[in-house]
């Protein structure tokens, strides 16, 4: 059997014409969404992305501006820079690249950004509202899965989901997302003994840990749906996820590939938590 490939770019095209329809929407009653985004130092795997995530404001239709501060700025400068677009009533939505220097403290950083402004759902208010139930915005990739999980018609009411990785941005609030969709939740992680006998009664897979080939076929229930947020180089030096492609999707029932899966659907799914908080301002 091989499995139904769940296309994250072209999910991410109709969530951005939706996007672009809101942004009109607004536009017309005299408010231009806007996004502001802070890159610090050249790390060049954030650059690619901070251009990618400015050249889909363009083509929604937002007013994007983006700050490229150099590696050594102060994090007395930074935070003074989001106390400023915190106060600028034209930015709707903020996004600081992580990650920061090392002399920059990260979480002091996300603490300083707006919770209203908080585009990425990192800020500790946001992740509270996530974990009670009442999200305001919710952290971008999670976001993006469950939206592949709802297009791809993936029961998730009294599903086994297992979400391996337990970072801040991905694993933990993706096991809250699926707990809110009414799944049974088990979180794995780099340091699970027998990863595999939680995975195998999987109906639902989210590998985010960053280890390429991490799942294979062997690990996978016949039919359940695998999703792969992993971003990693494999020997040859292409770009591949957290799982191996190749078996696992002769296994599957669905299946997200690497590239053109999660990463296309969490870029759209910034845009969405910025419109929604544009929206917000003159509700
Ligand atoms: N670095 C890697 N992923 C992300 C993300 O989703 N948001 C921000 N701000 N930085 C990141």
């Amino acid at each position: 059997m091989s499995a139904r490939i769940i296309d994250g770019n072209a999910l991410a095209q109709t969530v951005r014409n939706e996007v672009a329809l809101r942004v009109r929407r607004l536009a017309d009653r005299g408010v231009q969404t806007g996004l502001a985004v802070i890159l610090v130092g050249d790390n060049p795997a954030s650059a690619v992305y901070v251009r990618n995530k400015v050249k889909d404001c363009e083509e929604v239709g937002m007013v994007s501006t983006l700050d490229r501060l150099p590696a050594d700025t102060s994090e007395a400068t930074l935070l003074a820079r989001i106390a400023a677009l915190n106060a600028n009533p034209q930015v709707h939505g903020i996004l600081v690249q992580l990650p920061l220097p090392a002399h920059i403290d990260e979480h002091r950083v996300i603490e300083a950004i707006s919770p209203a402004k908080d585009a990425d759902g990192f800020h500790v208010s946001n992740v509270g509202l996530l974990m009670t139930g009442k999200p305001l915005f919710r952290p971008c990739t999670p976001y993006g899965v469950m939206k592949m999980l709802e297009h791809a018609g993936t029961p998730l009411e009294g599903a086994h989901a297992v979400v391996i990785g337990r970072s801040n941005i991905v694993g933990k609030p993706q096991a809250l997302m699926l707990l809110a969709a009414g799944a049974t939740v088990t979180i794995c992680h780099s340091r699970t003994r027998d990863l595999a006998s939680h995975t195998r009664r999987a109906d639902v897979i989210v590998a985010a840990v960053g280890k390429a080939a991490l799942l294979t076929a062997d690990m996978v229930k016949p039919g359940a749906t695998v999703i792969d947020v992993g971003m990693n180089r494999g020997a040859d030096g292409k770009l591949c996820g957290d799982v191996d492609y190749a078996g696992v999707s002769q296994v599957a029932g669905a299946i997200t590939p690497v590239p053109g899966g999660v990463g296309p659907m969490t870029r759209a799914m910034l845009l969405v938590n910025t419109i929604e908080a544009a929206e917000r301002c003159v509700a």
